[in-house]
């Protein structure tokens, strides 16, 4: 068998993460968020003061930031400019301006550039809004995970915890809102691959997902 890249699309709040990380860790594959790394680059440009509004500034910054992705001990770690910013990317702000940060084609060329180098020795589990479509085309298995939206925003609900300052209807009305956006951008919408295989994780266990995604990944490497 040889390494195989694994794509793993779908909206908001689906599950992708969690998937996509116990998948690479049953096959030895490295795994790879890039929603992390849209969210780093809109994490850094509001705490230099740079509006999400300013297309121009905002793509300067995403050109010359350094964003690494480095494995740590639960779970993954995003570096930005060598800084450890993981624990400033979930946050409501965050949420609120990522998808305006990532419809600007200045910083998804980068982002892209970045991500392809990663996948470029294969053995790689990416997940994102446009994996299988844009970055890796050419990916071995291809996932469109989606659930309700309802049910992706209970979960994350449950995620977030003692911190919420926000209700389950809000924090649905975001993930729905934030869908929509991802949808209707001009440069690399989320879209399910026509190559994709569907998989609606709407009340089923994240093991039994884990567990097909993995099947599936053995018989195409
Ligand atoms: O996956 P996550 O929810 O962390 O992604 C945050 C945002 O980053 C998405 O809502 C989307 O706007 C953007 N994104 C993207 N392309 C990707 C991954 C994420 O545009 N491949």
């Amino acid at each position: 068998s040889h390494p195989i890249n694994i794509a793993i699309d779908g909206p908001a709040g689906a599950g992708k993460s969690t998937v996509a990380r116990l998948v690479a860790s049953r096959l030895h594959y490295v795994y790879v968020d890039t929603g992390a790394m849209y969210r780093a680059v809109t994490a850094i440009a509001l705490e230099r003061g740079i509006p999400p509004e300013d297309e121009d500034a905002v793509g300067r910054l995403a050109q010359r930031l350094r964003v690494d992705l480095r494995p740590g001990e639960e779970g993954q770690l995003v570096f930005a400019d060598g800084e450890d910013v993981t624990s400033k990317l979930r946050t409501l702000e965050v949420n609120r301006s990522v998808s305006l940060v990532a419809s600007y084609e200045a910083v998804r060329m980068k982002m892209a550039e970045e991500q392809r180098r990663m996948a470029r020795a294969k053995g790689v589990v990416m997940d994102g809004r446009d994996i299988g479509t844009h970055v890796l085309p050419d990916a071995e298995l291809k996932i469109f995970l989606t659930a309700t939206p309802r049910e992706r925003a209970l979960r994350r609900f449950k995620e977030m915890g003692e911190q919420t300052e926000i209700t389950l209807e809000q924090l649905e009305q975001e993930i729905v809102e934030r869908d929509r956006k991802d949808s209707e951008r001009e440069i690399a919408p989320l879209l399910q691959a026509p190559d994709a295989r569907f998989v609606d994780s709407t009340g089923r266990s994240i093991d039994q997902i884990v567990d097909e995604i993995v099947e599936w990944g053995r018989a195409a490497s």
